[in-house]
């Protein structure tokens, strides 16, 4: 066998494999897309925008979809009009820091719940035990999968509380055939370059209820409806013109690309199985997830090396990785004034995961390489850790914050 990249042997990807590239629509489309608006001196807000919301909410099966400069301030502005300030606002902590920042802009207070470890979404029994005094409860479709949104629903319509959905992965997922973004009072997606769906820059919320739909619109524009006698602190939160044609084209390419990345993680899947200690995130099979990431979570018992290892193993291959999310958000200094709870599940999982590169050009052949890389790297599990060891400082974490 082939020695490992990080013990002196050929690299797997000599050029380099990165972690993701942008799924951009052609631009060709993209401008003559956009230049209707363009030439009318129309910039933002204007039909663009109307009809990529129109598209969404037509495609998800909501009344309503806003669009919005991206998924934070589709959180913050949610956020400030369902939660109460300074109550908590119960959510995981194995999410992204922007799930609890838009509860703090927003004047409520992140309490932090346990995610499953096998699955990595909100584990609901545990938020259910945190929920006194609370006046919203918010989960995280985590990696593009469902987070048991029908479970959360339930949580949160058993405590009298608004239930939000972070779907910033998750546009083009369903949970047993339903589209997320139909469950809870909302659900944000994010378009930001890494998400399947992407407008450059950009976020959706998708509701039922017409008063908030109505609240948003007018929170995108400083809560102004129009006499500059703003009706509360709203954001400067609109969606461009420009963003809504890059967004409106990548919705046309959606339903490809999401079958390009459910193929990959198919190919992961299936070639991961030779691989000890290497488990992918389980996903329901009832459920389609987006893969916005394909996130394993490294066992150092059975594959030889901890995750942190693998990382520096499969940098020196050629292959870029992300410890996504570590460290999970209630270990973040950001919310050190929290007193950090004890989250054994989270850290564990927050410690022990790693996503590998899935993007739509990715050459499938890529992912049977990368496992045999894994299957090399175990296999010389006590050289990988002795060199690893060598080079980096006692104690240091290589892998920076997601
Ligand atoms: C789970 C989650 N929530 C929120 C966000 C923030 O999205 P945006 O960058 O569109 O504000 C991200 C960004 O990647 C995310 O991963």
């Amino acid at each position: 066998m082939t020695s490992p990249a990080v013990l002196g042997g050929p690299p797997a990807f000599a050029d380099g494999l990165p972690f993701f590239r942008p799924a951009t629509p052609p631009l060709e489309r993209v401008t003559a897309r956009l230049a209707p608006s363009y030439d009318r001196g129309v910039l933002t807000n204007g039909p663009l925008v109307r009809q990529f919301e129109a598209e969404a909410a037509d495609r998800l099966g909501v009344p309503h979809v806003v669009a919005v400069a991206s998924c934070t301030a589709g959180l913050m502005l949610v956020v400030q009009a369902l939660a109460r300030a300074g109550t908590a606002a119960v959510m995981p902590s194995f999410t992204f820091s922007a799930t609890a920042h838009a509860a703090r802009w927003a004047g409520a207070v992140p309490r932090f719940a346990e995610c499953d470890v096998t699955t990595c979404q909100l584990d609901v029994a545990d938020a259910a035990t945190r929920l006194d005094g609370a006046s919203m409860l918010v989960g995280t479709h985590v990696f593009g999968a469902p987070c048991t949104p029908e479970a959360v629903e339930e949580l949160g319509r058993s405590a009298g509380i608004p239930v939000v959905f972070d779907a910033a992965h998750a546009f083009g997922a369903t949970r047993a055939g339903r589209a997320l973004g139909t469950f809870g009072d909302a659900e944000i997606f994010s378009l930001s370059p890494t998400k399947p769906m992407t407008s450059g820059e950009g976020g959706l919320v998708a509701l039922h209820d017409d008063d908030l739909a109505e609240r948003l619109r007018l929170g995108v524009d400083y809560g102004n409806p129009g006499d500059y006698d703003t009706r509360f602190a709203g954001l400067n939160a609109r969606m461009s013109e420009l963003h809504a044609a890059v967004g409106l084209e990548s919705l046309v390419d959606l339903d490809a690309h999401l079958a390009v990345r459910r193929d990959l993680a198919e190919r992961y899947r299936v070639a991961l199985k030779a691989v000890d200690g290497v488990v992918p995130q389980a996903v329901d099979p009832l459920d389609e997830s987006t893969y916005k990431d394909f996130t394993v979570i490294v066992d150092e018992t059975r594959f030889g090396v901890d995750r942190d290892t693998l990382a520096v193993a499969l940098k020196a291959e050629g292959v870029d990785t992300r410890p996504y999310f570590h460290p999970p958000v209630h270990r973040q200094r950001a919310y050190a004034d929290l007193g950090t709870p004890e989250l054994p599940a989270t850290d564990r999982v927050a410690g022990r995961v790693l996503s590998l590169p899935l993007w739509r050009d990715l050459p499938p052949g890529a992912v049977t390489t990368i496992a045999e890389v894994l299957a090399r790297v175990s296999a010389h599990a006590d050289q990988v850790r002795q060199a690893v060891r060598g080079t980096r400082p006692e104690g240091a974490d290589t892998c920076a914050p997601s």
